[in-house]
């Protein structure tokens, strides 16, 4: 009987993170790639010398741009990364901007 409350639990304590997880899901499936599991992490440093750029410039951590401008990038790409403009909707690549910016914001 009281094992009951334990998915009642469950959901209630993940709902939250449910709700929210389209932009975190969608950088996963995009961008972890070459930006590292989370946007706050520590890109592969084999990966950044195959594409000829420093670690520091895929750690989105370390990235000063605005918002506009991530959108920006992410539409048209930049260099050894490719554009999404036609793989994903627009409200897709805000939902990742907007997960990386909570993310990686400095306290
Ligand atoms: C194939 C590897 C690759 C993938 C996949 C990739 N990127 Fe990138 N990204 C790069 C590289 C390389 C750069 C550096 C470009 C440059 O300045 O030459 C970069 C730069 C960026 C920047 C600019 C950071 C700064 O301040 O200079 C943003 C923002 C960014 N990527 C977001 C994304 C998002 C969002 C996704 C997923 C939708 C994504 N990237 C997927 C390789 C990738």
């Amino acid at each position: 009987m009281k094992k009951i409350w334990i998915p009642l639990i469950l959901v209630t304590f993940f709902m939250p993170v449910i709700a929210f997880a389209d932009g975190r899901a969608d950088y996963r499936a995009n961008c972890a790639s070459c930006h590292s599991a989370y946007p706050n992490g520590y890109p592969d440093f084999e990966k950044a010398k195959a594409m000829k750029v420093s670690q520091k410039k895929l750690a989105l951590s370390a990235s000063e741009m605005s918002r506009d401008e991530m959108i920006a990038i992410t539409e048209k790409g930049k260099g050894a990364m490719p554009g999404y403009k036609d793989k994903l909707a627009k409200d897709q690549i805000t939902g990742i901007v907007d997960y990386i910016i909570s993310a990686v914001k400095k306290k």
